[in-house]
């Protein structure tokens, strides 16, 4: 069993970009907005923030208090869109449940959408046309998988989870690499007799669900769940100590899929600068 591992590869992606990013001479700026108190989105936007500044990427955070009203939110992208001297726009997720998590996507102009979740940009990306930039954790497994050389095509890939940030992404750019792709979620009958079939599973749920006795013998086990176990420490969807026994290779969690989307949404952050250069 081989661990797929995200630190190291998040390190040399990371280092090819600061070479990247010094031979270009204009910066980009990434602005996050965050808007709530969630303890869990405010550490993914610290660590976010952090990788941008160490690779000289411009970034800025705006937080806004839980209150803030749609129409609030909805001025102030546009007023990013606007902004030339704002080269990409990520609105952290989730939001507070009075604000429509649809209308505020679709509001950032998809040439500065680097989280690639607007509706131009998927629907771009589910009609086998390139996007401005794929999704961060889909972009970053995919990633990972390459590196380690791990077929795709022909592979009967089977993910759990359809949401837009993970599951229907991640699914299509499978489909887009010729693999047999079954998606699957909370509705899902016999869970277990489909990733049986699994050449390579792919869980996004955010519960502990997937145990060894669901996998096939040599599988490849990519785990982007994190939540934290009753002891409180950080954990994925996959019983890593069965499934690291019958996988050929698996994700580790924490240090699989969450440093690799971070190494992806910097990628990201560069390329829809130099699109826009163009
Ligand atoms: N919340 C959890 N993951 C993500 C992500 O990749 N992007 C955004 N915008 N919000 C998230």
């Amino acid at each position: 069993m081989i661990i797929l591992d995200g630190k190291k590869l998040r390190d040399k992606i990371l280092a090819d970009l600061k070479i990247r990013l010094d031979a270009m001479p204009v910066k980009p700026t990434l602005a996050v907005i965050l808007v709530g108190d969630d303890p869990a989105s405010e550490i993914y936007v610290n660590n976010k923030q952090k990788t941008a500044q160490n690779l000289g990427i411009n970034s800025v955070v705006l937080k806004y208090p839980a209150q803030l009203s749609e129409n609030e939110l909805l001025e102030k992208i546009n007023e990013l869109n606007n902004d030339t001297a704002v080269s990409a726009i990520l609105v952290q997720l989730p939001l507070p449940a009075h604000i429509d998590k649809n209308k505020i996507i679709n509001a950032i102009c998809p040439a500065k959408d680097v989280d690639g979740l607007t509706a131009q940009n998927l629907g771009l990306l589910f009609s086998g046309q390139t996007p401005m930039v794929f999704p961060a954790t889909p972009r970053g497994i995919l990633l990972l998988l390459d590196e380690y050389k791990i077929e795709i095509e022909g592979k009967h890939v089977v993910v759990i989870g359809r949401s837009n940030l993970v599951g229907k992404p991640v699914s299509q750019m499978m489909l887009a690499r010729n693999a047999t792709v079954t998606t699957c979620h909370s509705y899902t009958k016999n869970l277990a007799d489909i990733t049986k079939s699994a050449d390579i599973v792919v869980c996004a749920i955010g519960e502990k669900i997937i145990t060894n006795s669901m996998l096939k013998s040599g599988c490849v086990v990519v785990d982007v769940g994190i939540s934290l176990d009753s002891s409180g420490k950080v954990t994925g969807d996959v019983e890593f100590e069965g499934a690291s026994k019958i996988a050929s290779y698996i994700t580790p969690v924490p240090g699989g899929v969450g440093p690799m989307t971070i190494a992806a949404l910097m990628l990201n952050t560069v390329d829809l600068l130099a699109a826009q250069q163009v």
